[in-house]
């Protein structure tokens, strides 16, 4: 059993899998199921980058589950004045029982983690966002009843592209990713991800061709061009990516009913056009949705040690 839930990479599909179905018990008996998991613990809540869906659904799942959640900005606590990660970390600990950190350096995340004597669970690192894509796998679930599906990632091999490798591979999705050249994502992750999906008898490949990597896909996920941290670089990406949006003649090369994911924040007319983010098959605010009962999920596995068996 980990501490912390810092990247999918920590965890076995099958543990992945029982906390997805924990999950669904959480949005199947809302707010009921769960409402004393959290009673009297008191939850830390670290950003140093902006958010609506995860600073939310945090702060709504520690309530519901009977916790106190505290948000601590980086301008309001000394982190943001060169307070070290270390100190910060032994500090909470002798105060909350959990902490979530939004930041930028994955290794900022595992030092907290390291000095914390209290679960840590990542918010959203420039490498990795696993939270998210807890949540999307859910959605997946939820429509296919499987996860023997095909996802096609189109977009910018970033923290999203990273986490979504990780967590198909852990779970037998079938997974495809084309970025423009200079954008791939970490080619060490990719392998990792592709041995892992190898002994799922899963596929993951990789391109620069948008139109093969959706042939046949179930479900074609993006992200923003420009992630939070990269801003100076947007010119650049708006050219670099300008044959990368997910539109509908992208989507009528799957040659099949396709669903549109996005984790959000969304930019139309960039990496998605309206149309297809307004779809019918667009089903972004389910995954929104979704990241509330996730984390629950989540925060009850890590403060449970664990012991989830009895719970699903
Ligand atoms: N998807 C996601 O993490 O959204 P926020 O940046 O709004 O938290
Ligand atoms: N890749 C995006 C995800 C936002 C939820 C970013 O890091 O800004």
């Amino acid at each position: 059993m980990k501490k912390d839930f810092l990247t999918l990479r920590d965890y076995d599909g099958q543990t992945l899998k029982d906390i997805i179905k924990l999950a669904l018990k959480f949005k199947s008996d809302r707010p009921n199921f769960g409402s004393d998991f959290l009673k009297n613990k008191k939850v830390a809540l670290i950003f140093e980058k902006s958010s609506t869906r995860t600073r939310v659904s945090f702060e709504v799942g520690v309530f519901e589950m009977g916790g106190y959640p505290l948000f601590l900005s980086k301008n309001d606590i000394q982190l943001g004045r060169g307070e070290t990660i270390e100190d910060t970390s032994r500090t909470l600990s002798r105060y909350v029982d959990m902490i979530m950190i939004r930041t930028f350096e994955h290794a900022k995340a595992e030092k907290l983690a390291k000095f914390s004597s209290i679960p840590v669970i990542n918010g959203l690192t420039d490498e990795f966002h696993p939270c998210q894509v807890m949540a999307d796998m859910m959605t997946i679930y939820e429509r296919f009843g499987s996860y023997n599906i095909k996802m096609a990632y189109i977009g910018d091999g970033n923290n999203m592209a990273h986490s979504l490798m990780l967590g198909s591979a852990k779970l037998g999705v079938n997974f495809s990713i084309a970025t423009p050249k200079n954008y791939e994502p970490n080619i060490d992750i990719f392998n990792i991800a592709k041995e892992i999906a190898n002994k799922n008898n899963a596929e993951m490949t990789i391109t620069s061709d948008p139109f093969e990597a959706v042939k046949g896909a179930d479900v074609i996920y993006t992200d923003v061009w420009t992630s939070m941290g990269m801003e100076a670089e947007n010119e650049i990406r708006l050219k670099a990516f300008k044959d990368y949006q997910v539109n509908s003649r992208l989507i009528s090369a799957t040659g099949k009913k396709t669903y549109f994911m996005h984790c959000l924040p969304a930019h139309r007319g960039e990496e998605v056009s309206d149309d297809v983010i307004e779809s019918e098959n667009s089903i972004v605010f389910d995954e929104a949705e979704n990241r509330l009962h996730a984390q629950k999920a989540i925060m009850t596995y890590l403060i449970k040690n664990g012991d989830i068996g009895g719970l699903i």
